[in-house]
């Protein structure tokens, strides 16, 4: 007897997010002969991952391959006495469950598009078109986003603490905002702004999407008007804020970023022979040996308890 041959499964065409229908255009108009960017002096950069002595806290053990025997602690609020004072550095890991793709993992933005192509003052005087619809992609995706726990525990923290907390976020989606933190500092730009990459005309919220047909958008003074971004190789914002907030701080906690980004990266290493230094995602960042505590796990499941 002869079984009839299996009827081939065609799953349902899915309708593409706007992020999948730019990544698309974009993979059609890739040029092969962009420079690597070198990294900067004080500039935004991405360095080499460092590996190192691993002492990592988590409530699972089995998540986590480098704990060391003894080094194990039991998930609990994190002890905030009344003289601390708290430093939260946040990276894309802390909206991923927003339904923002982060950089660099399995979906990450930077494994479709060239940072060098999209990201870079070369980008913007090679191809403004290109970067602007790299970042109307990612206003379009970020304007349905809503707060997940992770920022909303955030916000809690700040209503307690007050001016003891600096909230410092990679990120330039306005989550944390949309939580109800009112102190935010967004070192590499914010999303929703545009500024003149020509005259001194203060950046201004700006939720357009400058799409083709659209014509790119100028200033008054015949300048381009750019996304409020800071780009690789441009200097971060507030970086002297950061700097005395970094200084003066007894608690220093990095959530969601993978600690490759420069000068970020290295804010753990500037705190850690005073400050306890405490991190948090479900994997280890590159930096992870200047941590003295590493909650592997996702940040809105975790960061609810540990406030
Ligand atoms: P990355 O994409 O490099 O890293 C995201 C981190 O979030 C990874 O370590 C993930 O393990 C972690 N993660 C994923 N899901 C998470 C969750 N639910 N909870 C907590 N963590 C989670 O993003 P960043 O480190 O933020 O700059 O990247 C830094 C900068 O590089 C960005 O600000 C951006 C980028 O290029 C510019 O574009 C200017």
């Amino acid at each position: 007897m002869r079984f009839p041959a299996p009827r081939q499964q065609v799953p349902p065409a899915e309708k593409p997010t706007a992020a999948k229908q730019f990544e698309r255009k974009w993979n059609s108009r890739l040029s092969p002969s962009v420079p690597n960017l070198l990294p900067g002096v004080c500039g935004l950069y991405q360095a080499r991952g460092s590996t190192g002595k691993m002492c990592l806290f988590t409530n699972n053990q089995q998540s986590c391959a480098s704990v060391e025997s003894g080094c194990v602690a039991k998930l609990s609020e994190i002890s905030i006495s009344p003289s601390d004072r708290v430093f939260i550095l946040t990276g894309a890991g802390v909206s991923a469950e927003s339904g923002i793709p982060t950089f660099r993992g399995a979906d990450g933005l930077w494994r479709n598009y060239r940072i060098e192509e999209v990201a870079s003052p070369h980008a913007w005087a090679r191809d403004p078109q290109l970067v602007w619809e790299f970042y109307s992609m990612r206003r379009q995706v970020a304007s349905s986003a809503r707060p997940n726990p992770a920022h909303f525990a955030l916000a809690k923290l700040e209503q307690r603490l007050a001016d003891r907390l600096f909230l410092c976020t990679q990120n330039v989606d306005n989550l944390h905002e949309q939580a109800g933190s009112k102190n935010v500092i967004h070192m590499h730009g914010e999303l929703f702004k545009s500024r003149c990459d020509s005259c001194p005309r203060p950046p201004f919220d700006d939720a357009h999407l400058y799409e083709p047909p659209a014509e790119l958008p100028r200033c008054a003074c015949g300048g381009g008007i750019r996304p409020h971004i800071c780009w690789f190789g441009e200097v971060p914002f507030e970086l002297e804020r950061i700097i005395r907030a970094l200084d003066a701080c007894t608690i220093f906690m990095a959530i969601g970023t993978s600690g490759v980004v420069e000068p970020a990266a290295s804010f753990v290493a500037h705190v850690r022979a005073r400050a306890k230094t405490i991190y948090v995602g479900p994997e280890e960042p590159a930096n992870a040996s200047a941590f003295t505590q590493c909650y592997l796990e996702k940040a809105g499941e975790i960061l609810p308890q540990l406030f």
